[in-house]
């Protein structure tokens, strides 16, 4: 079996999606399960980008063991020194430089000759290899690069050095008979192919990112990037959890195999869900809603008889559980954090009693505790940020006839309680009204859904608030309750703490 590296870039790439971007506690919580769920590399961000990306890269890779941490640089000194000073605390650091080479990108981006590309790419590997060992060097837009220019340039950058080179499909405009002829290509024009590291990075404009990446797999590639739920710019990236689980499910075509522990793939996927804001559609392959439902009669049926006649995946393979166990509010604390364990959650002994009388506050509303309901639960724990403002108390006087009034308390994250009320069209906008008045900024509500974590009347709510500030700047929020005015007044005010949090930041990063 051939050995698969998975490079995930759900927090480089994956927050280029338009309208998402993830906070420190975000970004270190995705990357711990990241890491859980045993990626080989993580690119966690772009440090020259800003300050904010340059500590969340830092702290990522101070805090992850077991996966490298990668950081993206342009073909720029001072991007790969800010690139090497986040990286270099963690345990195996890379730098990712890329340059661009397609005709259209030299010819109006870059203002560049295919010499002076080249002369860049030999400059700026160099000058990361004195850094670090695993520089990796990416042609963007390489799928729309004169195909002889592609090898010079590849050539160029392994002789400076690069271990690894990408292959990025920037545009998304390849497909999978292409794509594997072009690595094909470079297998046997690129000297040194076999003693360098191959990647694709695919994006999915035609919906065929992952069938690309497979195709550079059978054609040489030993490293694929990807994105949790293929979530990036644009249309996104190759989806990880499609990738692992085809490698896995067609080992007798593919004969390769990847480090990815499976069944943490249903528990990432919805963590990087439900901190983007981008719901997963339920006939998404591998972890929708409905990738393991049988609906037809004559499927029920067949699968009655034997599942794999309709199941080529089986559910618990990816973490989707199909648990007998359900607590309720009558369970001890022995059974939760059992359960808890089970789903991938251990607890330590200083955070049990709190994460207890929370489980307690749910079954106390909810008769049935579900799976998915504890990883909102927890989800929302770790979501708990003393930054952050606080809803206090909320009162809304609904009536049909006329406008709504909503009351808000609000606890500041200077421990102060605001309170005020305001009235709107409907509940929901009364409270925002009244949120608006209190946080005292005007914003735009840009996006605003609402989704219950599980099936029945008793089910929680979960809402998501996505605000632009009139600097273009946008913050979301999450918030769970099994109240759907509580959860929406959540989402907003997290998504408004964000922006306080942030623009405190700028301040006192102007400041010093
Ligand atoms: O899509 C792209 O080309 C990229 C590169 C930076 C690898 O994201
Ligand atoms: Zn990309």
């Amino acid at each position: 079996m051939k050995k698969i590296q998975i490079f995930d870039t759900t927090l480089r790439d994956g927050e280029q999606t338009a309208g998402v971007s993830f906070n420190l506690q975000e970004k270190v919580q995705m990357a711990q399960q990241l890491e859980k769920l045993g990626v080989d590399v993580m690119e966690a961000g772009f440090p020259i980008a800003s300050p904010g990306d340059f500590e969340c890269v830092r702290t990522i890779a101070q805090t992850v063991k077991n996966s490298s941490v990668t950081g993206l640089a342009r073909c720029v000194e001072a991007d790969i020194q800010r690139a090497y000073d986040a990286v270099k605390v963690g345990v195996s650091p890379q730098i990712h430089t890329f340059l661009a080479t397609s005709p259209i990108h030299r010819e109006f981006k870059l203002k560049m000759s295919q010499a002076e590309v080249l002369a860049s790419i030999e400059h700026h590997v160099r000058y990361a290899k004195q850094f670090v060992d695993m520089v990796q060097f990416s042609p963007e837009d390489a799928t729309r690069t004169e195909p002889e220019f592609l090898v010079r340039a590849i050539q160029t950058a392994i002789n400076a050095g690069a271990r690894v080179i990408n292959v990025p499909d920037t545009v998304g405009f390849t497909n999978p008979k292409e794509f594997g002829e072009l690595f094909a290509y470079l297998r046997t024009e690129v000297q040194g192919f076999e003693d360098v590291i191959f990647s694709s990075h695919c994006h999915d404009d035609l919906g065929m990112s992952v069938a690309n990446s497979l195709a550079a797999i059978e054609n040489g590639a030993s490293r694929i990037e990807c994105t949790i739920n293929g979530i990036g710019e644009r249309a996104g990236n190759t989806a990880l959890e499609e990738i692992a689980v085809a490698l896995h499910i067609r080992k007798d075509h593919y004969q390769a195999e990847t480090n990815i522990v499976l069944n943490q793939l249903k528990q990432t996927s919805d963590l990087v869900s439900r901190m983007s804001g981008m719901a997963v559609p339920r006939n998404k392959a591998i972890i929708g809603g409905n990738a393991y439902a049988h609906q037809s009669g004559i499927h029920q049926d067949g699968f009655l008889k034997n599942p794999s006649t309709y199941e080529i995946i089986t559910p618990e393979l990816v973490g989707v559980s199909k648990s007998s166990l359900v607590l309720g509010k009558l369970s001890g604390r022995h059974a939760l954090f059992t359960r808890l364990e089970e789903i991938g959650f251990l607890i330590e002994p200083a955070e049990q009693s709190a994460i207890f009388s929370r489980f307690k506050q749910l079954a106390d509303v909810k008769k049935e505790v579900s799976d998915e309901d504890l990883r909102a639960m927890m989800s929302g724990h770790l979501y708990q940020d003393e930054d952050f403002c606080q809803l206090k108390s909320l009162d809304v006087h609904y009536n049909s006839a006329t406008q709504q009034l909503a009351e808000v308390t609000i606890t500041t994250e200077t421990g102060v309680d605001i309170k005020g009320s305001a009235t709107g069209a409907g509940s929901i906008e009364a409270v925002y009204n009244v949120i608006d008045q209190l946080m005292g900024e005007e914003v735009t509500l840009t996006d605003y859904r609402i989704q219950s974590i599980t099936p029945g009347m008793d089910a929680q709510a979960e809402v998501h608030a996505l605000i632009s500030a009139t600097d273009g700047s946008t913050y979301h929020g999450v918030g769970i309750d099994h109240d759907v005015l509580n959860a929406s007044a959540r989402a907003y005010l997290q998504a408004f703490s964000k922006r306080r949090i942030a623009t405190k930041k700028s301040k006192s990063e102007v400041e010093a």
